[in-house]
């Protein structure tokens, strides 16, 4: 989840600070952060309910809502291709698994902080890809470089917008240093990131390495959210 802190309890937090002892600052801190968090997921739990993708990804046994960003990003930009070799980063719950392999992919590799239950056809580690050892247990499972490197990878939130922006952009920068040195010729790479984002070296790297590379909002992705997918295409 990526919202931004109500603004209500945030206002309260900056009157609350100003004066008292540091220790009764760090407490007002500690009680205001928390209130911050329940107000947000009060609001998540009420987008969950009245979120029509939510209904439709449980009717179509979707792990997750995210399967539908995922779908529509395949049927505009026809990123998955019969028997391909696909790595999905940042996996968990399994909604990206389920849909490569619905689509055709040969081998999936996906790996997570968190545990994936199993995904017929596909391989999972619980492990974290800044993990040094991460890439080349990816490749060796994969057996061979990856047509396609998606991640969907996002940071938790802080309740801090700025901060969580920052956090998911560096792995989203991980992932694209990954894609640029493993993806094989003619690939792809996808990967979850934020207007504006991605470190512009790596930006202009990328755009040396694919044929193209553009931003896409999938209609899935909620409005309001400062998600954006980043799109190469044509690895050369
Ligand atoms: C939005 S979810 C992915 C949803 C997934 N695409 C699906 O359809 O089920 C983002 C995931 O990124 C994972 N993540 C965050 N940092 C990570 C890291 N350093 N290594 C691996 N996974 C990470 C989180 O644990 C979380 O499960």
């Amino acid at each position: 989840m990526t919202d931004d802190p109500p603004e209500e309890p945030k206002r309260r937090w900056r009157n609350k600070i100003t004066g008292g002892s540091s220790e009764a600052r760090a407490l007002g801190e500690r009680v205001l952060k928390k209130n911050i968090r329940s107000e947000s997921s009060r609001r998540w739990i009420e987008r969950q309910i009245n979120d029509p993708y939510v209904a439709r990804a449980r009717a179509e046994g979707w792990r997750a809502r995210s399967a539908f960003k995922l779908i529509e990003l395949d049927d505009k930009y026809h990123l998955i291709k019969r028997g391909m070799r696909i790595v999905d980063l940042g996996a968990a719950p399994g909604g990206w698994l389920q849909v490569a392999i619905k689509r055709g992919a040969g081998a999936v590799v996906g790996i997570d902080l968190l545990e994936i239950e199993p995904v017929t056809g596909a391989t999972v580690f619980q492990m974290d890809f800044l993990d040094r050892e991460a890439p080349a247990a990816l490749l060796k499972a994969l057996g061979g470089k990856p047509d396609l490197v998606l991640s969907d990878m996002a940071a938790n939130t802080t309740g801090h917008a700025r901060t969580d922006q920052i956090r998911t952009g560096a792995l989203a920068e991980a992932a694209a240093t990954f894609a640029i040195q493993h993806t094989a010729p003619g690939g792809a790479f996808v990967t979850k990131a934020f207007q504006g984002g991605l470190d512009a070296t790596l930006l202009a790297e990328l755009k040396r390495t694919f044929s193209s590379v553009r931003h896409a909002k999938p209609p899935s992705s909620r409005k309001g959210s400062p998600e954006v997918f980043l799109v190469a295409l044509g690895r050369k």
